[in-house]
């Protein structure tokens, strides 16, 4: 397949209705410097995920896997003025580099990183009764992403949006004798979508600019 026209067409879409300013270019490029991972998310998916919390009002919004705060800008700038991204990064450096380009960005005060393990801080979240967020992104190491769906249930209400990022992995979902620790990690997650009855769910398949993959989108009934 010739996958050129994904590219050319994810351009075509963002110049028009997702185009990068200096502090996301920017980001983008602390991450070659700064010898991060180039696994952010696209322009386009940026302005997706805005569309998403702008769609259900979103005042809080938490972040698994801040990475250079690629995704982090484009959430903080869908906020209104007294809304607030708490953003979850393990890797020391990586969260200095993000704080950088967040603060770049102007957003400081409505981003919060809490930096550890995903798995630790979110049931001290739940234990300091944090109030439920109305978006929540799910884009952290793949293999606890079923862990991480329910702590994401739980620090919700009915209505709250949870997005996990990277559930096809250019396909490689359908292979069920797997051994990569994130396909199989993925799996988990995709085939508990569809029994669980707190959410009512669907994956999306996204082409584009980066390697063909999948956004799952989960609304919550019931927490
Ligand atoms: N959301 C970012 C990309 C995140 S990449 C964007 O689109 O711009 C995944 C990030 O998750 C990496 O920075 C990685 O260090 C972090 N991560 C990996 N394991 C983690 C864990 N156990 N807890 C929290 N963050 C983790
Ligand atoms: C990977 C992680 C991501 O969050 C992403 O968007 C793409 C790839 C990875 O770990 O392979
Ligand atoms: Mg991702």
């Amino acid at each position: 397949m010739n996958t050129d026209i994904f590219s050319k067409v994810d351009n075509y879409i963002s110049n028009l209705l997702a185009p990068e300013d200096k502090a996301l270019s920017d980001t983008i490029s602390t991450l070659v410097s700064e010898g991060l991972p180039q696994h952010s998310v696209s322009a386009n998916q940026g302005k997706f995920l805005q569309v998403l919390m702008i769609a259900c009002n979103a005042k809080r919004v938490l972040e698994l896997g801040t990475l250079g705060g690629y995704s982090t800008i484009w959430l903080a700038r869908a906020l209104p003025e007294n809304g607030k991204v708490i953003t979850i990064e393990v890797d020391p450096h990586h969260g200095e580099v993000a704080k950088k380009n967040i603060d770049n960005a102007g957003l400081s005060h409505k981003v919060e990183m809490r930096t550890g393990k995903a798995l630790d801080i979110l049931p001290n979240l739940i234990a300091n009764k944090e109030e439920p967020f109305d978006l929540i992104f799910i884009d952290a190491d793949k293999p606890p992403y079923v862990e991480y769906f329910n702590y994401a249930v739980q620090l919700s209400r009915p209505g709250t949006l949870i997005i996990c990022d990277n559930v096809i992995r250019d396909g490689k979902a359908l292979d069920m004798n797997s051994t990569d620790e994130k396909v199989v990690g993925v799996q988990r997650l995709n085939e508990m979508l569809g029994q669980n009855t707190h959410v009512t769910a669907t994956i999306l398949q996204t082409v584009g600019v980066k390697e063909y993959d999948g956004m799952a989108i989960a609304v919550v009934n019931r927490v």
